[in-house]
């Protein structure tokens, strides 16, 4: 009997027996997701080169398809094989932290790399019109508000966009300029749910939660209840998971019942005792990775190093469905 029809079978009869299994199989699929760190400088000195020789030339569509074309050339195949493939159960390969593929600080040439990559990794990109989407910049004059991307708090671990009907699996962030050198944190959801027994991992891939935009969203509140446990034929098994707390509308993430919720807050209580990957925080620095397989977040920007003016700490972010 395949997993799929094993889980159909026990989400109508929950004995403790059929949890604990049903647990131990969605610990097993979650072990097999893997994070993968490249160094791609052989990359990085073609595109460095590449930029002098035409820096002065306006950029157009040309330009972007050329991009493109460099990178597949240049990628070892082993490597352009990964980044096309992130996110699926064939490779489980989750996420893919690249460093160094370029080193100017340069906001068209790092916008160029970012959608050439993103395009490589088959991302569809998702603009919603009621959100700062493409750049992300926080400001050095705003409070140390936490969970918000345009704030300097902690962002907690989560996925993005989890309360849009749309699912938006796939994501990319590339760094341009960073003088706070302020990582990118990554949890890998093995991780997360180390702290939960396999009948309570069972009980909570099989409730439901509801989610919340935040104040990322102007104008209005989006809600939604969905599954946590989310299973797709290419990707395999993911979960819906997000532990912000924004400051007007609370958590954004709430258990449809109670013993789910106990079960997360006893994953929010872990969370302090994890240690995140961490991306590399300087100009070059790329990571894909799959949405519902890898929570982001990041701590508290420093903000005495963001002192350099407005514009301190550019990071290019696409999001969307592969
Ligand atoms: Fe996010």
């Amino acid at each position: 009997m395949s997993i799929s029809n094993q889980i159909e079978l026990w989400t109508e009869s929950q004995s403790q027996n059929h949890l604990q299994l049903l647990g131990s199989i969605v610990r097993d699929e979650l072990e097999k997701e893997t994070l993968l760190r490249l160094d791609v400088s052989y990359l990085g000195d073609r595109i460095n080169r590449w930029w002098l020789d035409r820096k002065d030339s306006p950029i157009t569509e040309c330009t972007h398809s050329s991009m493109v074309m460099l990178i597949k050339e240049t990628m070892q195949p082993a490597h352009l094989e990964v980044l096309k493939t992130i996110g699926s159960q064939k490779t489980r390969i989750a996420a893919l932290l690249l460093k160094h593929a370029f080193t100017f600080i340069n906001k068209d040439l790092a916008h160029l790399v970012h959608e050439a990559i993103s395009e490589i990794a088959g991302i569809i990109d998702i603009k919603y019109p009621y959100e700062e989407h493409k750049e992300l910049s926080p400001q050095s004059n705003l409070p140390m508000t936490s969970d918000w991307g345009r704030g300097l708090g902690i962002i907690r671990p989560h996925s993005d966009d989890l309360y849009e009907e749309q699912s938006i699996n796939m994501m990319c962030l590339t760094v341009c300029k960073d003088t706070s050198r302020t990582a990118t944190w990554f949890w890998m959801l093995k991780d997360i749910t180390r702290c939960l027994t396999d009948e309570e991992l069972g009980y909570f891939a099989l409730s439901e939660a509801t989610f919340l935009s935040g104040k990322n969203v102007e104008g209005k509140r989006i809600k939604v209840t969905k599954n946590i446990l989310r299973r797709d034929s290419e990707e395999g098994m993911g979960l819906r998971l997000d532990f912000r707390i924004c400051e007007t509308v609370g958590p954004r993430m709430k258990c449809c019942d109670k013993k789910a919720q106990l079960i997360f807050n006893k994953m929010r209580l872990s969370l302090p005792h994890l240690k995140p990957h961490t991306s590399v925080p300087t100009e070059g620095s790329i990571s894909v990775i799959s949405n519902y397989k890898v929570l982001h977040g990041r701590p508290s920007l420093n903000p005495v190093m963001l002192y350099d003016g407005t514009a301190s700490r550019i990071i290019f972010r696409s999001k969307g469905t592969k």
